[in-house]
């Protein structure tokens, strides 16, 4: 470490980092500018302002440092490709950073269990790629898939794009393998589907957001991988059709995906990924429909007949499949589609809520109407999985939207109850949401997570601002 970084550089705890770095070697710590220059959100915007980024090089070197950083009583963040959106990635000054970045190896695929053991830092494309080549697939999709590491979706019990036909992460994990807050390995990385041998303890850290401990490694359920791919786009004229349209997808064993994109969304962002949008505008929602399978000719057959049934009973006005993998392509371009609202949106605040299905609307119109009065400059976009319940909602109040951040989050949210929806549907609380969870959770619920907390991890050294 150079001497100039100790003036600007965050201090650090000499001893302890020489402890460190005998351990993972020097290019396993960053420090520094290398350290600050480093973002924790996928928008590249918030530094990290942690002093030291280790990044252990396997399971033995991770589980020391975290035994050290215990020792030390060091509070410890842990990163992924930090494409979270809730802020759990984001670190304080007196915190140590542990990035699972140089733990990326894929160990093992094995085509007869269909199954595959991965090492956290792995990127869910990475592991897509890998598998793929040997025939199988790994469901999970997200748009952040480049980027996104296995043992961060683990924690955030990612969902994505596929969730109507495999479920979110937790449906897609067999075994998991976590270091505790003490150094403590905790290995249960089985590759059985049924095992009732006591505790299912893998789902312990699925979703815990690091609040239990670090994910190191994990053993993946893969399916084999589909041949055949069918992409539509479609325009409805009122969301009982959409919720009509949605149901009769649900009869398609190809069904893979179904994405809702409001009017406010496809007006943005088609222009911007495509030069000319898949269908005309003018309609107020506009659905990407999936299907993978296995058998060209049925599926082919059961695809289109679907669409022509749904054009025959009206319950769309414009339908077009993709022609080609390449158009498929083009479609999905569509759907995630960022960077025109980063662009025309920005500064604003992204919600993930879960709504029953049949109030989505009601749940929508109740927020514009609560926001319009004091904000009546507020400018939505809206899109979502409609059928895992979850609408991502972007709002935007003028430059002055963070001033007021809170505001507008307590409106988003305090609609929700009266239509049985949660104020994260797959982002997870990170620091961001930290202050509406307590009132979402009944006090029975807040004493059992507390209690299992402070059982893992008692000095709440790792994570410490996440969740509660
Ligand atoms: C998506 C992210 C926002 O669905 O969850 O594109
Ligand atoms: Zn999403």
């Amino acid at each position: 470490m150079a001497d100039d970084d100790m003036t600007t550089s965050p201090p650090l705890n000499s001893e302890l980092y020489k402890q460190i770095v005998a351990v993972t070697g020097p290019s396993g710590v960053l420090t520094g500018t290398d350290a600050s220059s480093r973002s924790c959100d996928p928008l590249c915007i918030t530094p990290t302002l942690a002093g030291m980024i280790v990044r252990p090089a396997d399971i033995e070197q991770l589980a020391r440092v975290i035994s050290l950083c215990a020792r030390f009583n060091q509070p410890m963040v842990v990163q992924g490709g930090r494409t979270g959106v809730a802020g759990g990635a984001y670190s304080e000054p007196d915190d140590v950073v542990i990035s699972l970045e140089r733990m990326n190896k894929i160990e093992d695929i094995c085509v007869a269990s269909q199954t595959a053991v991965v090492q956290a830092g792995v990127t869910i494309e990475a592991l897509q790629n890998a598998v793929q080549a040997q025939g199988l697939f790994y469901p999970i999709d997200l748009g952040s898939k480049g980027t996104a590491t296995l043992g961060g979706t683990i924690a955030t019990n990612a969902g994505g794009n596929r969730v109507i036909r495999w479920g979110m992460t937790r449906q897609n994990i067999l075994g998991i393998e976590a270091v505790l807050a003490d150094g403590t390995l905790v290995s249960s990385l089985g590759r059985l589907l049924k095992n009732n041998t006591g505790y299912d303890l893998k789902h312990l850290f699925i979703g815990s957001e690091g609040t239990f401990g670090v994910v190191s490694r994990a053993v993946v359920k893969l399916v084999p991988l589909p041949s055949t791919h069918y992409v539509a786009f479609v325009s409805v004229a009122s969301f009982d059709k959409v919720v009509a349209l949605l149901a009769r997808a649900r009869r398609l064993p190809i069904l893979s995906a179904f994405e809702v994109m409001w009017s406010d969304f496809y007006s943005l962002v088609a222009p911007d990924a495509l030069s000319k949008g898949p269908v005309a505008p003018g309609q107020p929602y506009y659905i990407l429909i999936e299907g993978l399978g296995y058998n060209e000719t049925a599926d082919q057959m059961i695809f289109n007949e679907f669409l022509e049934e749904a054009l025959a009973s009206e319950l769309m006005v414009d339908a077009v499949v993709a022609a080609s993998e390449k158009q498929c392509q083009d479609f999905w371009r569509v759907r995630e589609g960022t960077e025109a609202i980063v662009r025309e949106m920005s500064p604003f605040i992204a919600f993930d809520v879960s709504v029953e299905i049949p109030c989505v609307e009601a749940y929508l119109s109740a927020v514009r109407e609560a926001l319009c009065t004091p904000y009546p400059e507020a400018r939505f976009v809206t899109f979502g999985h409609l059928g895992d319940n979850n609408i991502h909602l972007g709002i935007t109040v003028g430059p002055h939207t963070h001033d007021v951040a809170h505001h507008i989050e307590q409106l988003v949210y305090a609609a929700l109850p009266r239509f049985g929806g949660a104020i994260t549907a797959e982002h997870g609380i990170g620091q961001f949401k930290k202050a509406f969870m307590k009132e979402q959770k009944s006090s029975g619920e807040k004493e059992v997570m507390r209690r299992m907390r402070a059982a893992m991890d008692p000095a709440r050294l790792i994570n410490r601002e996440v969740m509660f």
